[in-house]
């Protein structure tokens, strides 16, 4: 069995990324560690809590991260995905309690004792990741992978016209996992733009499996009434799931390229990423990933949420 550590600022999109983990027949999530992010650090905690707890899988346990970036204060997102990060949807309160030990030492732990074993997965963010990286500078070549939803590979952002919410929250965390030795690849925002839209149609395929499928509806009505009001788009896109499908079958991408990536900490292209084409190139750092098969998100949230996939 494949295993899997997903680093998240838990809200709505994320909440979905982490069920297709869990229910994945062939991945164990070994660890759950959280971020602030989209929302502040408890509330991203008890969202991790609360989705595991809904999908049985309590046994995995959840370590509480960093609660704000390196050098910035937090600004969350709670605009588009709810104040609770969950659209306001009626919730249980998790009876799980999360660990003590720290996202950062859980990260490093993880790394030294079992290395080449896990995949990691990285869903906001990466102040806890760049944290570790500090301490254990070689941190990210001891996992077999490193998915990160983060940046766009077109340069535009959606929190600031060339940031995307991830980098641009904690950009200095970012450049310091960029440029972090290990094999790294990104799932940028404007993949989830092209190939992550969920329709209303779509809606109704998902509520129809069941009760995760409603949940996942119900929690990304902010992000969907945000799109329809504010973005003017119909229907909306979900890119940390649209990470975790390049994660768990990276046979569903189309197109991607190896090469240098950085991102800005200036602040007036604060987040932004973008490739480094001068000549002589520099070493890659990243695996850029710019084309998904359109159909592959839905497709793969389908045969998960009803149990299909083939082991
Ligand atoms: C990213 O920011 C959040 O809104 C989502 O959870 C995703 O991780 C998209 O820019
Ligand atoms: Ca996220």
């Amino acid at each position: 069995n494949r295993s899997m550590v997903i680093d998240t600022d838990t809200a709505s999109d994320d909440a979905v990324a982490i069920l297709q983990a869990v229910l994945h027949p062939d991945i164990e999530v070994r660890a759950v560690t959280t971020v602030a992010g989209n929302v502040p650090l408890p509330t991203a905690t008890r969202n991790a809590l609360v989705t595991l707890e809904l999908a049985n899988a309590t046994d995995i346990p959840v370590h509480p991260g960093c609660a704000g970036p390196i050098l910035r204060p937090l600004e969350t997102a709670q605009h588009v995905h709810g104040e609770d990060g969950m659209s306001g949807a009626p919730l249980i309160e998790p009876e799980t309690q999360p660990q003590t030990e720290h996202a950062v030492e859980a990260l490093i732990r993880l790394g030294r004792d079992e290395p080449h074993r896990h995949e990691l997965v990285t869903l906001g963010p990466l102040t806890n990741i760049a944290a570790a990286l500090l301490i254990d500078p070689d941190l990210l070549t001891r996992f077999t992978r490193v998915t990160m939803m983060i940046g766009a590979a077109d340069g535009r952002g959606n929190v600031a016209a060339t940031g995307e919410f991830n980098a641009w929250a904690d950009p200095e965390a970012a450049k310091i996992v960029f440029h972090a030795p290990g094999d790294k690849r990104m799932v940028g925002w404007d993949a989830s733009r092209k190939y992550a839209v969920i329709t209303d149609a779509d809606e109704c395929e998902l509520r129809a499996t069941g009760a995760l499928g409603e949940f996942i509806c119900e929690i990304n009505r902010s992000v969907r009434a945000w799109g329809r009001d504010v973005t003017g788009i119909d229907g909306y896109d979900l890119p940390d799931p649209l990470a975790m499908a390049v994660a768990i079958d990276p046979s569903i991408v189309v197109e991607s390229t190896r090469t240098h990536v950085a991102v800005s900490t200036d602040e007036s292209t604060r987040g932004q990423t973008f490739a480094d084409h001068r000549l002589p190139p520099r070493s890659p750092n990243l695996t850029v990933v710019t084309a998904v098969d359109p159909s592959a998100l839905m497709g793969q949230l389908l045969s998960l949420l009803t149990r299909e996939l083939a082991a």
